[in-house]
């Protein structure tokens, strides 16, 4: 069976404390509760599309250590095609240390890559097939660039549209964008991007004009709690996010944001359906703690979509 999509990024076990305050060098604080997590933005998206009833393979690697085991049961779990998830006995798994500011929930994350650091191209060549046979592929910039970039070229190859969530935030080389179909920043990735600052929803349509001339097929700028700016052949405007009542965590809302997108759009769905499941998978992130734990299943997101448009129809 062919999957629908194919995420290729990293796992990383989230080891998060919540703090007053971030420390100083050399000084050590007493954290307000931690807890371990599965996390990595290309983690989370693979998650977030099999939670939406995608079928998914992930291309990734581990190490051979503690960590390794939270990724595979949570694959199991998901339904998640781990064949191409391999095991680095020489690297440990890749972690990201975040705190979490106790009152205002703003976090600092130190993102280390581990055993991903040396996935190699041949990992991408073997995973071709099942690249080729997918309906879309998605990747992040948190692996080394010539690596996300050889899987985007090679998806593009086989003419297999690609969603490239530049996150974390990196200057990519002008020659990917027009291998890019769908580019999913945030106001700061944006930012970063076309060199400039994006604040309003006047900045965002700015950002996204500029990157689309640079070649990408379809451009969405996340906004968080407004929303989604999108600039497409098809349709240019607000997709608006919807309202959230109680924020625990926004850790990992982007990725739920991009595995609802590349579900939907697997199945075919408009880019502006496809924006409005996003929109809603990451909605009901943030009410939760955390990042892969906190994606909601398909049914959930369903019943919220109704009770929206149920809502603008009285
Ligand atoms: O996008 C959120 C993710 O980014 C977290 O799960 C953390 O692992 C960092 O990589
Ligand atoms: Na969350």
């Amino acid at each position: 069976l062919n999957p629908s999509v194919t995420v290729l990024g990293l796992f990383c076990a989230d080891l998060i404390s919540r703090t007053p305050r971030l420390p100083a060098w050399g000084e050590t604080l007493r954290g307000r509760g931690f807890s371990l997590m599965a996390g990595g933005k290309g983690s989370n998206q693979a998650v977030a599309a099999a939670r939406q009833g995608a079928s998914v393979a992930f291309i990734s690697r581990l190490g051979d250590d503690a960590f390794a085991p939270l990724a595979r049961s949570l694959y199991a779990e998901a339904g998640i095609d781990m064949t191409h998830v391999g095991t680095d006995p020489a690297a440990p798994t890749g972690t990201a240390t975040i705190l979490v500011d106790d009152e205002i929930g703003d976090n600092a994350i130190v993102i280390d890559p581990g055993a991903c650091q040396n996935l190699t191209k041949a990992d991408i060549d073997a995973a071709q097939s099942v690249i080729a046979g997918s309906a879309i592929f998605v990747s992040q910039l948190e692996l080394p660039l010539e690596i996300c970039r050889y899987g985007i070229e090679t998806a593009h190859q086989h003419g297999v549209p690609v969603i490239l969530n530049p996150a974390p935030g990196q200057v990519i080389p002008e020659a990917m964008y027009p291998l890019i179909d769908y580019l999913t920043p945030n106001e700061s990735e944006a930012a970063l991007l076309v060199g400039g600052t994006v604040e309003t929803l006047d900045d965002a349509r700015d950002a996204a004009s500029i990157l689309r001339k640079r070649g990408v097929g379809h451009v969405l700028i996340t906004l968080g709690a407004q929303g989604v700016w999108i600039n497409s052949p098809s349709f240019e405007g607000l997709v608006p996010a919807i309202r959230v009542d109680s924020v625990v965590d926004t850790i990992g809302a982007g990725d739920a944001f991009n595995g609802g997108l590349a579900a939907a759009l697997a199945e075919g769905a408009t880019l502006e359906a496809a924006a409005r499941r996003g929109c809603a998978v990451a909605g009901l992130s943030v009410a939760r703690a955390g990042a892969a734990p906190a994606i909601p299943m398909r049914e959930v997101v369903d019943a919220e979509l109704m009770r929206r448009n149920n809502e603008k129809g009285c």
